[in-house]
């Protein structure tokens, strides 16, 4: 096996596919290759190097056993791989069950990898979010690590472990570790990392936010999951896998709320956590930890209902299209009809979720339908009035707002939380259109209660 990384390799013949595939990894600067076929691949790919996702086109296969042979094909040559089948369009759910167990990861129809932006979200968690940084100094000595850490060689970008998972952590490994600076961990393996830092932090300011953030990346990962899930066909007739995942959101993000009512800050905790690039739906953990702790702090409507509405109103965008897509994540205006279909994305949440029958109060599910209303009437989708406008809506789009003025660009964090909150505030204070007004006094109260007026 070669020592290259290949972040994206296309299999498959037919064109469009083909261009989809090219232009979202030219979108994204991923490297990119492209095999004619499964046998051409397992003809040919060493030449690869270690491959992070691998699409497979089987959209122009029609019986589901031809498609389980491909992907057995590919799977053998490429066991460590992220393996998406694109499958046709009349695929039915049964045979997306049958082609997952045969090696696949996930499927999707090829109408949606072709027109909906789900593919960038796929591809952007499984390139950028697999990894997750944690900190050195949270590993304590003598203690014995169920999970394995990483760094990532500079030159190639590749992870390689600088400790095992299961080992005692002497003091000459800890050593080792802390030579290499920024380390990482597996998204799968947060959990453990949560049990270990929950177990070995202090009851210092420092262990505090240590626990917190193990708190905040789990929720994370577990909101990624959800998404994950809703994407794929073959589990769209997994209710109760989708029911449990909704649960342990929730109750990860009570979790969550409770120590950051601790830290008093939501900002240093969601700082320098990994995030990937997709845009606002993977922003939603922070949006919802801002949301549940102003909340919090403020007595501005149920903080639960607020946190989970805060992960769920954005998953919408998932169904807009790639060139749609590419505009907002450039800040760029859109078009006529694209206006038409972004300004229905709560709708779209709503329905991709009660596709799924995720169980969701009608509390939760008016919260979401409302978070882009305004107070004067004309936000949309439905140009409903201030006074019918919930509270935790108001509260979401706030903190959509905090969240994206301190981002420079997506993933990455400006440095002073205080002066964002500060002009948004203001800029909405001043305007008094969007949100309404015993909205604005009580989050004013929070600001100045927490030193951001
Ligand atoms: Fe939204």
């Amino acid at each position: 096996m070669s020592d290259k990384k290949l972040e994206v390799l296309f299999v498959g013949s037919e064109p469009e596919l083909h261009q989809r595939c090219e232009g979202l990894c030219r979108e994204f600067e991923y490297s990119f290759a492209t095999c004619k076929s499964a046998d051409d691949f397992a003809d040919n790919y060493e030449s690869f190097g270690i491959i992070s996702v691998i699409v497979l086109s089987a959209a122009s296969v029609s019986r589901e056993a031809d498609v389980a042979g491909l992907v057995q094909v590919v799977k053998q040559f490429a066991a460590d791989s992220f393996i998406l089948v694109v499958a046709d369009k009349k695929l039915k759910p049964e045979s997306a069950v049958f082609i997952k167990k045969s090696g696949a990861n996930l499927v999707m129809l090829e109408n949606e990898v072709l027109h909906t932006c789900k593919l960038e979200f796929v591809t952007s968690q499984k390139i950028k979010s697999s990894m997750i940084p944690m900190k050195v100094s949270e590993l304590v000595k003598d203690t014995t690590p169920d999970f394995t850490i990483y760094h990532m060689m500079p030159l190639n970008r590749k992870f390689l472990p600088v400790f095992h998972a299961g080992q005692p952590l002497t003091e000459a490994k800890l050593k080792k570790v802390a030579t290499v600076g920024e380390v990482y961990l597996k998204r799968e393996e947060i959990s453990k990392y949560k049990v270990y830092i929950n177990t070995y932090q202090d009851k210092s300011a420092a262990g505090l936010n240590s626990r917190c953030r193990a708190q905040f990346l789990e929720l994370s990962s577990a909101f990624i999951d959800l998404i994950l899930l809703i994407i794929d066909q073959s589990e769209h007739a997994s209710y109760d896998t989708g029911k449990v995942l909704l649960e342990r959101c929730s109750l990860l993000a009570s979790d969550l709320l409770m120590s950051l009512g601790s830290v008093g800050d939501a900002w240093s905790i969601i700082n320098n956590s990994a995030v990937g690039e997709f845009g606002s739906v993977e922003r939603a953990p922070a949006v919802a930890a801002y949301s549940g702790l102003y909340s919090l702090m403020g007595s501005i409507g149920n903080q639960d209902d607020a946190m989970l509405a805060a992960l769920l109103s954005d998953i919408g965008l998932l169904e807009l299209n790639p060139r749609s897509f590419q505009k907002l994540r450039h800040n760029q205006d859109l078009h006529a009809e694209d206006i038409l279909s972004y300004e229905k994305h709560p709708v779209f949440s709503l329905n991709l979720l009660l596709s799924r029958k995720l169980p969701l109060t009608e509390i939760v599910k008016n919260i979401i339908l409302h978070t882009h209303e305004r107070s004067d009437g004309k936000g949309f989708p439905n140009k409903a009035r201030g006074e019918k406008v919930p509270m935790e809506s108001f509260l979401v789009a706030f903190s959509e707002l905090v969240d994206r003025g301190s981002l420079i660009s997506w993933g990455k964090l400006r440095v002073d939380p205080n002066e964002v909150r500060k002009q948004v505030f203001n800029h909405e204070y001043e305007k008094q259109d969007r949100f309404g007004a015993i909205f604005l006094e009580k989050i004013k109260k929070v600001l100045q209660e927490s030193g951001g007026l």
